[in-house]
């Protein structure tokens, strides 16, 4: 498995793009350093190749890797990110992709989307997120690139989950956790039906970056401010539960699986 990771030397709150995100409330950059590092180390240790970017003084949220976009076979699909703050971050993400051997690819300008943390594929389905950052009609372009067989289109309307990956995440095919509060009735009833162990999150727990998990193998890698109880949800499915302190992060709005980007 290979990941990327963009280095936090930059990383701030500079704006407010998520509810999450208050300038006021300052970022201890030391600490921020010693949480990447350690996550990033961590994951070295499980055989995973982490590749790390450069960051940019000007761009304090380009070290959230998960919206970069989404790697197919040789090409990258590139993100239209939503806000204008994010947006020079697609220059830099296609700069490293074409000079790493990858073949970057652009959606139409017109379309916004925001990589695999809003894309989800589970078995042959591929779950795409739309509303807060990413626009439905761009999956018609996005789709045809990730030649999936099924999708399944999932509305986003709370602004605490603006991003699929902090409401959903995927531990293997069969099994996901979720937080049903951040979806519609109909969206729910949809996933309940077509995965075959769904386990509800609290909001609690959703909202402290408990669906914001990486998974590699059995290991779940999560924010360290879950519950036990979820915990003990995710040990039940015979996964292995790694907590990691995220807190800087989630003063703009990520957790763990936000922070990196599978390159696979
Ligand atoms: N501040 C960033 C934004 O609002 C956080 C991105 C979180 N990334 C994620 N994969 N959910 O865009």
């Amino acid at each position: 498995m290979k990941v990327l990771m963009v280095d936090p030397y930059n990383f701030d709150v500079k704006y407010s793009i998520n509810p999450w995100m208050n300038t006021e409330i300052k970022v201890d950059k030391k600490s921020a350093i010693a949480q990447w590092e350690n996550l990033k180390n961590y994951i070295i240790t499980l055989g995973v190749e982490v590749v790390v970017m450069d960051s940019s003084p000007l761009q304090p949220d380009i070290v959230f890797a998960a919206n970069a976009g989404k790697l197919i076979g040789n090409k990258f699909i590139l993100s239209n990110f939503k806000d204008k703050e994010r947006k020079e971050e697609k220059a830099l993400f296609r700069n490293w992709f074409s000079a790493s051997n990858y073949k970057p690819v652009s959606i139409s300008e017109n379309l916004t989307w925001e990589g695999e943390a809003c894309t989800i594929e589970i078995k042959e389905t591929l779950l795409c997120s739309y509303g807060y950052r990413s626009d439905r009609d761009s999956y018609n372009e996005i789709c045809k690139l990730w030649k999936t067989k099924k999708t399944k289109f999932v509305y986003l309307s709370d602004p605490y989950f603006y991003h699929l990956d902090v409401c959903f995440c995927k531990l293997n095919n069969d099994t996901a956790i979720y937080c049903p509060l951040a979806f519609t009735a109909k969206d729910r009833e949809w996933l309940e039906k077509n995965i075959k162990n769904l386990i509800p999150v609290s909001l609690d727990d959703a909202l402290n970056f408990g669906c914001n998990a990486f998974v590699v193998e059995n290991k779940v890698l999560i924010s360290d401010q879950i519950s036990e109880s979820l915990v003990e949800m995710i040990q039940s499915l015979n996964f292995q539960v790694i907590k990691f302190e995220v807190s800087e992060y989630i003063k703009a709005g990520g957790g763990v699986k936000c922070l990196i980007c599978t390159l696979d």
